[in-house]
């Protein structure tokens, strides 16, 4: 794109302030920012002024789990199914590590963090030894995709080698990046980072199917023979990956995709809590429940919102190849943005500054049409890592890893 035409897109969105150092630049940066305004989508900064409706969400019912004990009475016939399939080589885990973890506070990937006491163990250490635990009781490797993007995928992909993988072979796993979206401030103008680049970043988690296909690797889930993907989070260091019993229960129940859920711990928890939309499996995220919806009860009494999603879902993935065009709603959400200010100094904020877009694999739920949620016990399956201290902290981790007898 040659500056012409960069001036004709930006001018078209209101974001000519990109071009305000253009002249000051030398040849490379000039060239480097020429391709950023031709490879990004500005088209998202709409989404500010419908923010109200843009992650709409419809008609909202209550929805049933399966429960702990219904687990428990048939935890050998689902253990059973889910290590079949996993011997057949048609589950893969699909580990959803683009994110920035700003809350966490570090510079590295949230999965290159220590939350060892005695001893170094990282956030991806655990959970290649939860992975680990499948891959002993079905006796073969579990393919293993890494989504990273643009902000952490070098370092990601250097901590993996130079850790050996945590004992993980090597030959079972592959990275690929996700999108990048522009972050703008909260009247629609987009950030920059230095004189020569636009401040970004990933788009989300909604998008890593799509982002699966751009790089080839649905071609390799063909080739694989793969007819199952388990995508997770990398923060929660208890979590059980490509867990037979979800995996049984899901493939048992006949249903499209299945979603773990975790008993809520107060009405007001932060976790996207499982619904009917519509009349579709659907999942209304925390800052969108109503009061209404938070006191609901069902006809036994009990709260009729009341089962978390703790974002490991089992798709199944012809579903996915259906769905991989949809568009999904897009979130606005407020964070800190770094930045250069109007004399060109770089800013770091202390407090969120504007506006990033995302899109949410929850939302690819409610694209499918039929969802199993799964209650699993959350002492033993729920130790998220989103601060440093206080509520699902480091610190709270840490003493539910403890009780779980790890080691740290
Ligand atoms: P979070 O919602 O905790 O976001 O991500 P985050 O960006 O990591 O952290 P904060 O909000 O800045 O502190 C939940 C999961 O989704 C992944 C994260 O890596 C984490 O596993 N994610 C998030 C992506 O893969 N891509 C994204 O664009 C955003």
């Amino acid at each position: 794109m040659n500056y012409q035409e960069a001036y004709q897109k930006l001018e078209k969105y209101g974001q000519l302030h990109v071009l305000k150092y253009y002249d000051s630049l030398d040849e490379s940066e000039r060239t480097e920012l020429l391709e950023q305004v031709e490879n990004t989508d500005f088209s998202v900064l709409q989404y500010i002024e419908r923010r109200e409706a843009a992650a709409g969400n419809g008609q909202i019912a209550p929805i049933g789990a399966m429960e702990l004990d219904e687990v428990e009475a048939r935890r050998e016939e689902f253990t059973r199914i889910g290590l079949e399939a996993v011997r057949q080589g048609k589950v893969a885990a699909v580990l959803l590590a683009g994110g920035m973890g700003t809350r966490l506070g570090s510079d590295d990937p949230k999965c290159m963090y220590d939350i060892g006491l005695t001893h170094p163990v990282y956030i991806m250490q655990r959970l290649v030894e939860n992975l680990m635990d499948v891959v002993k009781a079905a006796g073969v490797f579990v393919p293993f995709f890494i989504m990273t993007s643009d902000k952490n995928h070098d370092k990601t992909v250097s901590f993996m080698k130079e850790m050996d993988y945590f004992g993980y072979d090597p030959s079972m796993v592959w990275f690929f990046k996700q999108d990048m979206a522009p972050a703008a401030d909260y009247s629609g103008r987009v950030y920059m980072e230095t004189k020569s680049r636009i401040s970004t970043s990933p788009n989300g988690n909604g998008g890593w199917f799509l982002s699966m296909k751009r790089s080839g690797l649905v071609d390799k889930l063909h080739e694989l023979g793969i007819e199952w993907l388990n995508t997770f989070a990398v923060d929660n260091v208890l979590q059980r990956i490509v867990d037979p019993v979800f995996v049984g229960a899901t493939i048992a129940s006949g249903c499209a995709c299945g979603a773990k859920t975790v008993r809520k711990a107060a009405p007001d928890e932060k976790v996207g809590v499982m619904c009917l939309s519509d009349g579709r499996p659907s999942i209304i995220e925390y800052y969108e429940m109503t009061k209404e919806l938070m006191e609901a009860k069902n006809e036994q009494g009990e709260p009729a919102y009341n089962f978390g999603v703790i974002m490991n879902y089992l798709f199944r993935e012809k579903d996915l190849e259906r769905i991989v065009d949809e568009v999904l709603p897009m979130h606005i959400v407020e964070k800190k943005i770094p930045c250069i200010d109007e004399d060109g100094n770089p800013v770091s904020p202390s407090e969120p500054n504007g506006y990033k877009f995302e899109q949410l694999v929850l939302d690819m739920v409610r694209e499918m049409d039929s969802c199993l949620p799964v209650e699993v016990d959350r002492a033993r399956e729920f130790a998220p890592i989103k601060n440093r201290t206080g509520v699902d902290s480091v610190e709270s981790a840490r003493r539910l890893c403890v009780q779980n007898g790890i080691e740290l």
